[in-house]
């Protein structure tokens, strides 16, 4: 964006009050640097196998519940899960920020959940973010 200029005599005033509205409107969004970085699927996937499967799967419930349909899914809200009573009463959906600061600290979301595990590096938190995602892109 930087250094971007417009052609002398080009369409104008309109079009610079729109991309001002835009930008202004785009300034006003919530902090989207995590959700713009890309992270890594398939490292995603080596660390959900190597640090989440103790307690989770894909498709069915262990020690936590399962995680293949946890991405635009109601938070504490699957099936059949014995959720603790914190994390049924929330009532966020688990997007890619929330996912986010809950591998971060998980007791910031929801003050009385029952995981207790955190992932210390952003990048890995990232890339199982975006190996989460990516199965309700299909
Ligand atoms: C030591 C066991 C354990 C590990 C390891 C663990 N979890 Fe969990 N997880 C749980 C439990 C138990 C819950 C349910 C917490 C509650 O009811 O408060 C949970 C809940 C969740 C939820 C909320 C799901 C929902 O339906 O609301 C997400 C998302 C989640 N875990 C992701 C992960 C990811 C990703 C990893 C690996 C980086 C991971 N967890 C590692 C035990 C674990």
């Amino acid at each position: 964006m930087e250094g971007r200029t417009f052609p002398p005599g080009c369409a104008g005033q309109r079009q610079l009050t729109a991309l001002a509205v835009l930008l202004a409107l785009s300034a006003m969004l919530p902090e989207p640097s995590s959700a713009q970085e890309a992270g890594s699927a398939a490292r995603g996937k080596t660390i959900f196998e190597s640090r989440c499967v103790a307690c989770h799967s894909l498709d069915s419930h262990r020690v936590g519940p399962a995680l293949g349909t946890v991405f635009g899914r109601k938070a504490g809200k699957a099936p059949e899960f014995a959720y603790s009573r914190a994390l049924r009463a929330a009532s966020h959906v688990w997007d890619r920020d929330k996912l986010l600061a809950w591998l971060t600290n998980p007791e910031v979301v929801v003050p009385g959940q029952a995981m207790g595990y955190q992932v210390e590096t952003a990048g890995d938190r990232l890339d199982v973010v975006t190996y989460l995602a990516s199965f309700s892109k299909k």
